[in-house]
């Protein structure tokens, strides 16, 4: 975000935000393709050979979809809906790796007959009931186990996904009798890889580059007993900075983050794969909203804008902080809570921050709320959803 001329411009490319607001009705979302396109590229550079899967939970807008399909990115899908919106959205069957804990039947009986490309287990009894269906439909199932390595990676405990207490992957000591059970569906399972994902906003790199180690001790093992296992899916995660704009620090994070992952697999020979969300679109994302008052009282001033939890749901959730600006450049500052018109005192995105001295009718701009905004948006008080806008 950068001030040009005192009105706010978005991503490398600068794009001015103003005349979005010309008509405004309501909060807009607002995508910078040309940014999300820089970071996938940075990325792809920085992971050479590894299959990226955007992991569409992140922002599942068709535009922003197909943007990634262009650029090359296979999907990481987490239900039938996000299947369906992958394909509407130009991505084949063979681009879809499929994840999440409570697969039903009725949504792995369609993602077999698609022949989406890899279905990350995480459970026995999913393995089970996929074996099960796929040899009631004829069909071999390519199958990734998502593994558990018990991993702290010093994340929000919402987020964290790879400790023995998470619902997610499956415990290595459960290693033998997966084997048992793909050996039972030999007919209708192909072991085609390992995956695992620690959880959202890795900042620090030791806890992945131990679960890596612990991870591919197991892909050894079992490749001996399968050798049609030939990929490791080392899940998303990287972590970006909401409490400061410091691209040239998460660039180095990033090439970080690949030489811990190839350095850590390369001499598997497989094919290495990736499922990042927040990191290609976080930034190329604002939510514009209007104030709606100016709300003092004996202890606080409160700016009222037109967007709620409802629609960025971050902070309230995951005490998550964004920058926040005015639209236009303003003289002075003050110290002030922004929440929202929701009934709920969680319904806020900051709290006795530094903030413009905006006035009623003003306009503010949610930065970096490209990744786990409108996806997480809802229509909680009956409010509107808001319009996004892709430049
Ligand atoms: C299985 C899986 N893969 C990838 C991701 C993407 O994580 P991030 O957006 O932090 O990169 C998630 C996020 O929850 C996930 O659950």
């Amino acid at each position: 975000m950068e001030y040009i001329n005192n009105e706010l411009h978005l991503g490398p490319k600068k794009k001015g935000l103003k005349s979005l607001t010309a008509n405004y009705m309501r909060p807009i979302y607002v995508y910078d393709l040309d940014f999300i396109r820089a970071r996938y590229a940075a990325m792809a550079q920085a992971l050479k050979n590894v299959r990226i899967f955007y992991a569409m939970k992140a922002n599942s807008n068709p535009e922003v979809m197909r943007c990634l399909k262009e650029a090359g990115a296979g999907a990481d899908v987490v239900s039938l809906g996000e299947i369906k919106r992958a394909l509407e959205s130009g991505f084949g069957p063979q681009d879809l790796v499929y994840s999440g804990v409570g697969k039903t039947r009725h949504e792995i009986t369609e993602a077999l007959k698609l022949e989406i490309y890899q279905i990350n287990v995480e459970s026995l009894p999913e393995l089970e009931r996929v074996g099960e269906i796929a040899r009631g439909l004829g069909k071999k199932a390519a199958i990734a186990l998502r593994l558990n390595p018990d991993i702290d990676i010093n994340t929000h405990p919402y987020i964290a996904t790879g400790l023995r207490d998470n619902k997610f992957g499956m415990e290595l000591s459960l290693v033998p009798a997966l084997e048992a059970c793909l050996k039972k569906y030999s007919d209708s399972l192909e072991l085609v890889g390992l995956s695992l994902h620690l959880g959202s906003m890795m900042i620090e790199l030791e806890g992945f580059k131990e679960a890596l180690q612990r991870l591919r001790k197991v892909y050894l093992e079992m490749q001996n007993e399968f050798p049609t296992l030939r990929r490791f899916d080392f899940g998303g995660g990287l972590g970006i900075f909401y409490d400061r704009v410091d691209l040239v620090k998460e660039q180095e994070l990033l090439r970080e983050y690949a030489k811990v992952a190839l350095d850590g697999l390369q001499d598997l020979n497989c094919e290495l794969q990736t499922e990042p969300g927040r990191w290609l679109v976080a930034h190329a994302g604002a939510l514009i909203t209007q104030v709606q008052y100016i709300k003092e009282t004996t202890q606080k001033k409160f700016v009222i804008v037109d967007a709620g939890m409802n629609h960025l749901i971050r902070p309230s959730l995951y005490e998550a902080k964004h920058l926040i600006y005015s639209l236009e450049k303003k003289s002075g500052d003050m110290v002030a809570d922004v929440v929202g018109p929701i009934c709920e005192s969680s319904d806020f995105f900051a709290k006795d921050s530094l903030v413009a001295q905006v006035k009623e009718g003003d306009f503010l701009v949610i930065s970096d709320s490209g990744a786990y905004g409108y996806s997480m948006a809802s229509t909680y008080n009956l409010q509107e959803l808001p319009l996004e806008v892709c430049i």
